[in-house]
């Protein structure tokens, strides 16, 4: 009989503090599904029987993998963290697992990835989390026939007679074992996903945990040993199982409303989406998102109170695709000026959204702005304002100062603003004569204000 569980939220708080921080991060989806180019479910959608897949196992050799660079790229970008799939659902290890011979290094690449990325991110001074697949269609002890997501679903040939799931919930076990004692401190365990009856105990869940916290106290953990992209964990509805994430992961969606939980009480959480519309490599998806897009999203989820992490696929090689590398170049120009504005910011519930954009609240800068008397809030301009920007909901007589983010200028403001005396609640500023603003992606203006 385990000990009962009992939620500590001082803890709680703590170790996820530099998440709540850190707000930006980089996920990684790389692995033998690289080769075909069609995605991480290409097995699973193809319907592929595993002997096709073999010979992308046989070739896989990381030629042009390189760890310090993509390091730097997430870096530039002004990402925080990042996540690496070291298994996904094909089954495949990035890493050297001493329980299976499907791995990196018997295929020609020869050498343990998961460490290499672990070393060359850790370098750059990001905090590195590991993704671990739940599911896994290599594994002979995991459904076939009877499973709703195995290649071999509904295929007679592959019945499920004989198939002991205890021994691969003990395969999971020993393996997320080897990654939270092997390789050093880990700052997220990214768990992925039930569906069905497959969540919780099945995975043998509270013993997972505790063993991952027994070697891993600060680790941070996401929601998904029951739940996936979609649903919330047992924290959201107040009823904390041993195995509850910390952190809400909604997938390819932006909680249109933030997140609270049942009582009302904001939440951690981190939107996942991609760059095109694939995780793994997808050589024919060339529908990206646009770097202007992309920041102003990370802005949204700022600005509702959670993080982001965005994806990029490597191909097979190793290689970032150009186009990704490119949009992470254009995000790292942005947050170069503006990161003042996402590091260690969130929500501002007392003001309204302002309709030309966003705004996101100073967090760390309302707890030093207590003691100095004032707090700060950074105006998000997507769209300029035709006449002075109003600010609605800072009062006037509240305003210290009024800067420019990106270069610190003094933005006026002040009561004689024209156009602006028929509404003498509402707080304007100016800036300047240019219709079109300095930055058109996101022109943000800092306003400190007395608290
Ligand atoms: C899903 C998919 C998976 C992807 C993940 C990212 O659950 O199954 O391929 O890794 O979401 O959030």
């Amino acid at each position: 009989m385990m000990e009962e569980y009992r939620f500590n939220k001082q803890d709680y708080d703590r170790r996820t503090a530099w998440f709540r921080e850190a707000r930006f991060g980089l996920f990684l989806h790389w692995g033998l599904y690289a080769i075909p180019a069609r995605g991480e479910w290409v097995r699973s959608n193809e319907r592929m029987p595993e002997e096709e897949y073999m010979p992308f196992f046989r070739e896989f050799s990381a030629s042009r993998f390189d760890p310090k660079a993509w390091a730097r790229e997430a870096k530039n970008a002004g990402m925080k963290y990042a996540v690496l799939t070291a298994k996904h659902h094909d089954g495949f290890c990035l890493f050297d697992s001493k329980y299976t011979d499907f791995k990196a290094t018997n295929t020609p690449a020869g050498r343990d990835l998961v460490r290499e990325f672990l070393d060359a991110f850790r370098a750059e001074g990001l905090r590195v989390g590991l993704y671990y697949s739940l599911l896994d269609w290599h594994h002979p002890d995991y459904p076939h026939c009877s499973d709703s997501c195995h290649p071999m679903r509904g295929n007679e040939n592959y019945p499920d007679e004989g198939r002991d799931f205890a021994r691969y919930r003990e395969y999971l076990y020993r393996q997320v074992e080897e990654l939270v004692t092997n390789y050093g401190k880990l700052d997220i365990m990214w768990f992925d996903f039930s569906y069905g009856k497959m969540s919780g105990e099945m995975w043998g869940a509270e013993r997972l945990v505790n063993m991952v916290r027994s070697h891993q106290p600060d680790v941070i953990i996401d929601n998904r040993l029951e739940a996936s992209g979609e649903g919330h964990g047992s924290l959201y509805y107040g009823d904390p199982k041993p195995w509850h994430g910390d952190f809400e992961c909604p997938e390819q969606i932006i909680p249109p409303e933030g997140v609270t939980d049942v009582n009302g009480d904001p939440m951690v959480w981190e939107c996942c989406l991609t760059m095109n519309g694939s995780w793994g490599y997808n050589a024919a998806d060339h529908y990206f998102k646009p770097a202007s897009m992309l920041i102003r999203k990370l802005v949204e989820c700022v600005s509702k109170g959670g993080n982001m992490l965005l994806n990029v696929g490597p191909d097979g090689t190793g290689a970032f695709p150009d186009r990704s590398v490119e949009i992470l170049r254009e995000i790292g120009d942005w947050m170069k000026k503006n990161s003042a504005s996402i590091y260690g910011c969130g929500s501002a519930p007392d003001l309204p959204k302002p309709d030309y954009g966003r705004i996101t609240a100073a967090g760390a800068a309302l707890a030093a702005g207590a003691a100095s008397g004032e707090k700060k809030y950074f105006f998000h301009v997507f769209d300029n304002t035709v006449g002075p920007l109003p600010l609605i909901g800072i009062s006037r007589e509240s305003i210290v100062r009024i800067r420019a983010l990106s270069d610190g200028h003094e933005i006026p403001h002040g009561a004689d603003l024209w156009g602006t005396q028929n509404y003498p609640d509402i707080a304007f500023c100016d800036l300047g004569p240019d219709p079109v603003l300095p930055d058109p992606v996101d022109y943000v203006i800092e306003v400190t204000v007395k608290a």
